[in-house]
């Protein structure tokens, strides 16, 4: 059955649960059209997940005005894109089939191929992109780059939404719908970014870079990423103050920390500090709780500076070699301090 996209979007999701305090919504799914053994797809919700407004508004205007055409994240390593995707579509009731590209994917491990049965006889097996098309899920592709740009041009009309034509079986499936394509990726497409460092990459085909809607998303700004740490840190026993105050000041000091290192990681600051591993946000929060367990092991309890080398070891640095990993571990020393005194 065809349905138009007034009747597929046929929900509106407020603002407050993409935790934004005011009035507004945002088109999706409701969930009771969705068919039951697709709701497993839709991505669990993660209440602590921080959006910000750009991106939000970017996706929400590709959802509802962008059908047909894909839509490409680029970014840094760990600054929430996967999740962003995946925690947009949990709020809109959408269903995620994901996939990680790599060298050697290709068409046949998309669209799909014979398979022996259990009576022995072969059929043919739909391949993730066919069920996104058949079904109507979002097809999620990360690390775009990873795969050759052959890959991908060889899928350039199902990019613009166009049916897909399967020679095995002679079908032809028209994009359902709901049917929508991501892709994620840490380099920008047509350039490098600075200081790059990601292996296996390939520079991709601008004819395929140009059918898609394009979607920049950097380390998260300052007061999203104190409010992410915030909201995820868990009460504790503090002296001197009260845990509220001083858990502001400890996210505060954790981003100003990662911007030190993110700073130098990039070769941007001025005292000419350079660090050859960064904090994203997925290490931020992982050396957040390292810290205070280290903080309050017995063994650590006066020992602050000990307490934050082995977090961060454990964290990040210990893919360095010792020079490099002081470095870095030396800037985030410089912005933590001695917050940690105040644990009880
Ligand atoms: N805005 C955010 N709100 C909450 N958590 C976040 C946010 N951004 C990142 N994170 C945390 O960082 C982790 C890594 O994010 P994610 O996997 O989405 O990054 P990515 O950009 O896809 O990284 P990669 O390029 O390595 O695939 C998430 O699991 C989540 O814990
Ligand atoms: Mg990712």
């Amino acid at each position: 059955m065809e349905l138009c996209m007034s009747q597929v979007l046929n929900e509106f999701v407020s603002l407050e649960s993409f935790g934004f305090m005011q009035d507004g919504s945002l088109l999706g799914y409701r969930l009771k059209d969705i068919e039951p053994e697709l709701r497993c797809l839709i991505p669990r919700l993660d209440p602590s997940y921080v959006f910000e407004k750009d991106a939000l508004s970017i996706m929400s205007a590709w959802f509802e005005i962008g059908s047909g055409e894909p839509l490409f994240i680029s970014g840094p390593h760990g600054s929430g894109k996967t999740s962003f995707v995946n925690q947009y579509c949990a709020r809109v009731n959408a269903p995620v089939i994901s996939i990680t590209a790599r060298a050697r994917l290709d068409r046949t491990d998309l669209i799909g191929g014979y398979v022996i049965d259990k009576d022995k006889s072969m059929r043919f097996a739909d391949g993730p992109l066919t069920r996104a098309w058949r079904h109507g899920c979002v097809f999620l592709v990360n690390e775009m780059s990873a795969a050759p740009p052959d890959l991908w041009l060889s899928v350039n009309e199902l990019l613009e939404g166009s049916p897909l034509y399967i020679p095995e079986t002679g079908e032809v499936i028209h994009p359902h719908p709901r049917t929508r394509i991501v892709m994620t990726d840490n380099l920008r497409g047509l350039t490098e970014d600075y200081g790059s460092r990601y292996v296996g990459r390939f520079s991709q085909d601008p004819a395929v870079l140009d059918r898609f809607w394009k979607m920049r998303m950097d380390y998260m700004g300052e007061e999203a990423e104190v409010s992410l740490l915030e909201a995820t840190t868990p009460e504790l026993e503090v002296r001197g103050m009260s845990f509220e105050e001083w858990r502001k000041e400890f996210s505060v000091r954790l981003r100003r920390a990662a911007d030190r290192v993110r700073q130098a990681y990039c070769r941007q600051t001025e005292d000419g500090a350079v660090a050859e591993a960064t904090i994203s946000t997925r290490v931020l929060l992982r050396f957040r709780d390292l810290l205070l367990l280290s903080y309050r092991s017995p063994a650590m309890k006066n020992e602050p500076r000990a307490a934050l080398r082995r977090a961060m070891k454990i964290a990040l640095t210990d893919c360095l070699e010792e020079a490099g990993a002081l470095a870095v571990e030396k800037l985030v020393e410089l912005e933590i301090g001695d917050i940690g005194k105040h644990i009880a």
